[in-house]
């Protein structure tokens, strides 16, 4: 029997959490502290058997994850040339209502599957569905669905996974406004969690862009829900969906776990620094961060440990490599002349920059930041 059959209270969900590449241990420790035992297979992190409210608790409070499907059902991808039929094989009025708005997209690392034909091919199939049994089909929008199908082939099995919350949930909707190279709100705070940042008295962000960091690192300390401002519409239209059972999930009280924490941000740029406060203003945490205009080679120590974390310029956008080496070096000279016992993570696309520096880091996370592929190093000065 499908799990789709099953009754609500019943339910046990197989979940497929997708993040930025390189940082799926990060997320399946986050998913752990949410109560959650995750494993990492590929390049996803799958919880074999999770309950309505463990998936609830996870679209409310992770703050890695760029999203988090449920499989319904999955299929021998051999010879798959049409996804039609496999897809008329699941009854979709089960899933989802007819009000709903619905995205469809096949996801494969294969380069040859024609992507836009079985994308329509899936709606197709899911619209004479609808007709058939209710008379009337879903809408189609590609931009903001409810709900969105995904039929992800790989060489052995194509599995439909759907996600219920409709688009990805790592845009926190606080950033209205950012610099040249903002850093995905996700992979700020899996920096930040990967660097135990709620441990630290301070933290501090001397090239604050836009303000991811502090913001996040604010969110960590006070235990901010990072969905705080979406609204997860889709879910209404999910037949599965638990109202008073997500609500409760949504109420359930955290303490902070640092509520003393010192945050500040600063940057040279000063437009940036007005950027930042207004995003923090939009995620309501400007009471818990202090913001100014300060060139990070000569940013005084402000307390007697912390963690400093530098999302530094990576040349490609910005800055020429060889003043990127300079800045680099600089900087590491200053920290380490001026924040004696702190822990250092510095963050960048511009391996050489990194690398030109010289002492070996005591922790190395490398992944993806979009296409670009990036380190995280941690120095205890
Ligand atoms: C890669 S961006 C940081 C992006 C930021 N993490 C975000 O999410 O928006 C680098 C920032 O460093 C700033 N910057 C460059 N040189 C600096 C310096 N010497 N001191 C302080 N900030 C500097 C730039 O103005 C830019 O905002």
């Amino acid at each position: 029997m499908s799990t789709i059959l099953r009754k609500k209270a019943e339910l046990k969900l197989k979940l497929v959490g997708a993040c930025p590449s390189g940082l799926e241990d990060v997320m399946c420790k986050e998913w752990k502290s949410l109560g959650v035992h995750a494993r990492q297979e590929r390049r996803a992190v799958i919880v074999d058997s999770a309950t309505l409210a463990d998936y609830y608790r996870l679209v409310v409070w992770s703050r890695v994850a760029t999203r988090i499907a449920i499989e319904l059902q999955t299929f021998p991808s051999r010879g798959l040339e049409d996804p039609y039929k496999i897809t008329r094989q699941i009854d979709w009025t089960e899933v989802f209502d007819v009000k709903a708005a619905i995205s469809c997209e096949a996801l494969s690392a294969n380069p040859k599957l024609p992507r836009q034909w079985f994308n329509l091919r899936i709606k197709d199939a899911i619209a004479d569905h609808f007709n058939q049994v209710k008379g009337s089909r879903p809408d189609v929008d590609r931009h903001q669905p409810d709900i969105e199908i995904i039929l992800h082939i790989d060489q052995e099995r194509a599995a439909f996974l759907l996600d219920p919350c409709g688009a990805p949930i790592h845009r926190r909707l606080y950033r209205q406004e950012a610099g040249i190279a903002p850093l995905r709100e996700t992979v700020a705070a899996a920096i930040l969690l990967w660097a135990e940042c709620w441990k630290a008295k301070t933290v501090f962000d001397p090239f604050c862009g836009s303000g991811t960091f502090p913001i996040e690192a604010s969110w960590i300390a006070h235990q901010v829900q990072p969905s705080l401002l979406i609204a997860h519409l889709g879910l209404e239209h999910w037949r599965w969906h638990d109202d008073r059972l997500y609500r409760k999930v949504c109420s359930e009280p955290r303490d902070a776990v640092n509520a003393e924490q010192v945050i500040i941000a600063s940057d040279i740029d000063p437009a940036m620094v007005r950027i930042a406060k207004s995003n923090s203003e939009r995620a309501k945490a400007e009471k818990t961060i202090s913001f100014s205009e300060q060139n990070a080679l000569v940013a005084p120590r402000c307390g007697d440990s912390g963690l400093i974390v530098a999302n530094l310029p990576y040349g490609e956008r910005m800055e020429q490599d060889r003043a990127l080496h300079t800045l680099y070096r600089d900087f590491y000279k200053h920290m380490v002349q001026e924040f004696d016992g702190w822990d250092l993570v510095l963050l960048s696309s511009n391996l050489d920059a990194l690398n030109s520096l010289g002492p070996k880091a005591d922790r190395t996370l490398k992944f993806r930041n979009g296409t670009l592929p990036t380190d995280a190093r941690l120095y205890r000065l």
